[in-house]
């Protein structure tokens, strides 16, 4: 995400309180829900980094509950701090867990929901401003939908101050009809959230402990709720089902590849590809229709990624191409070479510049040197390819006993025929030839010629005497 231009944040301490403890059983799944991914993040790395804009990490607490450790474990690299919400008893209960961290801290306590991931930097920041150059206890973000349903409504006062927000199951009909609605960020004045947070009940249908009641309490106190209502709903979509998932997904997908075109990148059916948050790509570089870029992968300018490819997290240098229906994953491939079509490089592979990997050839776990060839048909597994060297059609390192994986080293400039099975652990020399079909299981000096396959026999006449006899 790119850092937010010309916005001067107030010089007030801010924390947020992400809430991420939920289960989330409208998505019907044993995932927690902040756990699924929209674009190619979780939701919670999505609210972490939109919180980033307005602290720093240090600041940030997210509450966790379902599947705490893996939410830890997905945020571990952020630096951002936890607190335990072991009983999930409501949105109110969450923000509780953190107040003996948080509450001999003055300034502002924005409160965030892990299920809201659209939103912008840009928002938040407004959102800071105006709560802190304000006198409101309290500032909450609305919006207006055509269809409101499952939100908390917003009651307006008469000077536009918030009075109360209604869930949707204790609201009335009337104020069922009511489409500005709570999409679930606030920003507190410190103090009075941990002075106030107290007083909060579970006297409501859901038995839960809800944060929206704050506004009533603040009220109640003599303070006032201010709004900042946000035209564009889009940013503020909370994500309770897997079709609001997808609705998620689409929007980032869109956002990201129209900000790689913006930069120089051909991206052809762009609604066809799919590309995540933190993918790199130079400009130049052309993504063919229904591609899938994913992960940490970093692409080069002047590239071309084939129709169907997937790449994840890869490093692809200038110039490499990718023919269609390819898959790289966690390998590095070099300046100018080319892949594909129909190859599969998995894990750990480095192939060198000015490589060709050509159709049904898969590599994992091999170093394959620069303008070295495996046009077709092959497995190099646990390799070692020097420069220039030629793989020939259907060679196959046996890197695997039954028990262990073994080494195949292959030097510079050596030519390996069509149909070769090296039996590893084997070492074959620099400009050394293997005869076409050949069974290698002895190392091959440089410069040699190695035949390991049964010679071959002719018997002159030997058909047309059988033809007579019959
Ligand atoms: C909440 C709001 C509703 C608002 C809507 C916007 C309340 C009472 N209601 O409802 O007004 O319109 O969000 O999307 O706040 N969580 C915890 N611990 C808990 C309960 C929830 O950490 O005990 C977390 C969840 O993981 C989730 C977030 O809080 O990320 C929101 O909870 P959710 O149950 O989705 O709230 P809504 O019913 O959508
Ligand atoms: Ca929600």
């Amino acid at each position: 995400m790119k850092p937010p231009v010309n916005v001067v944040l107030p010089d007030l301490p801010v924390n947020v309180v992400a809430l991420a403890a939920g289960l989330g059983t409208r998505m019907k799944s044993k995932h927690a829900k902040v756990l699924h991914r929209a674009g190619g993040l979780t939701l919670i790395e999505h609210v972490v980094r939109a919180a980033s804009a307005i602290t720093t990490p240090e600041h940030i607490t997210v509450v966790i509950g379902h599947q705490r450790e893996q939410v830890k474990q997905q945020l571990e690299s952020t630096g951002v701090r936890f607190a335990e919400q072991t009983e999930q008893k409501g949105t109110g209960h969450a923000v509780m867990t953190c107040r003996s961290a948080l509450e001999s801290q003055s300034g502002l306590v924005v409160v965030l929901y892990g299920d809201c991931p659209l939103l912008s930097p840009a928002t938040l920041q407004e959102l800071v401003k105006r709560q802190a150059s304000g006198d409101s206890a309290m500032t909450l973000i609305t919006t207006r939908l055509e269809d409101p349903t499952g939100y908390g409504r917003i009651l307006l006062g008469k000077s536009g101050k918030v009075e109360a927000i209604v869930e949707q199951k204790a609201a009335t009909p009337e104020q069922l009809a009511i489409q500005l609605v709570n999409p679930g960020i606030y920003c507190f004045r410190a103090e009075l959230l941990w002075q106030h947070i107290g007083e909060l009940t579970t006297n409501n249908p859901a038995h839960e402990y809800y944060l929206t009641d704050m506004v009533e309490i603040l009220n109640k106190a003599g303070h006032t709720v201010a709004a900042f209502e946000v035209p564009e709903a889009g940013e503020l979509l909370g994500i309770n089902t897997r079709v609001e998932l997808a609705v998620a997904d689409k929007i980032f997908r869109d956002r990201k590849v129209r900000e790689l075109m913006l930069d120089g990148v051909t991206v052809e059916r762009p609604e066809t590809v799919t590309i995540d948050a933190d993918v790199k790509i130079g400009a130049d570089s052309i993504v063919e229709p229904f591609a899938r870029i994913l992960g940490r992968s970093a692409i080069g300018e002047d590239c071309k990624i084939g129709a169907s490819s997937i790449v994840q997290n890869s490093e692809l240098g200038a110039g490499v191409q990718i023919a269609p229906f390819t898959s790289i994953a966690d390998s590095r491939v070099d300046a100018g070479a080319h892949i594909g079509p129909f190859a599969r490089l998995r894990n750990g592979n480095v192939v060198g510049a000015e490589a060709h990997i050509g159709n049904f050839v898969e590599l994992k776990n091999t170093q394959f040197a620069a303008g070295a060839k495996a046009n077709h048909l092959a497995y190099l597994g646990d390799s070692e390819i020097g420069e220039k060297t030629n793989i020939g059609a259907g060679t196959i390192t046996c890197n695997y006993d039954g028990v262990k994986k073994h080494r195949t080293r292959i030097g510079k400039k050596a030519f390996v025929g069509s149909n070769s099975t090296l039996v590893a652990p084997i070492d074959i020399g620099d400009g050394s030839y293997i005869g076409a079909g050949s069974v290698i299981t002895k190392p091959v000096p440089p410069d040699a010629l190695a035949l390991g396959r049964a010679h071959q026999i002719v018997k002159e006449r030997w058909a047309a005497k059988r033809k007579k006899k019959e």
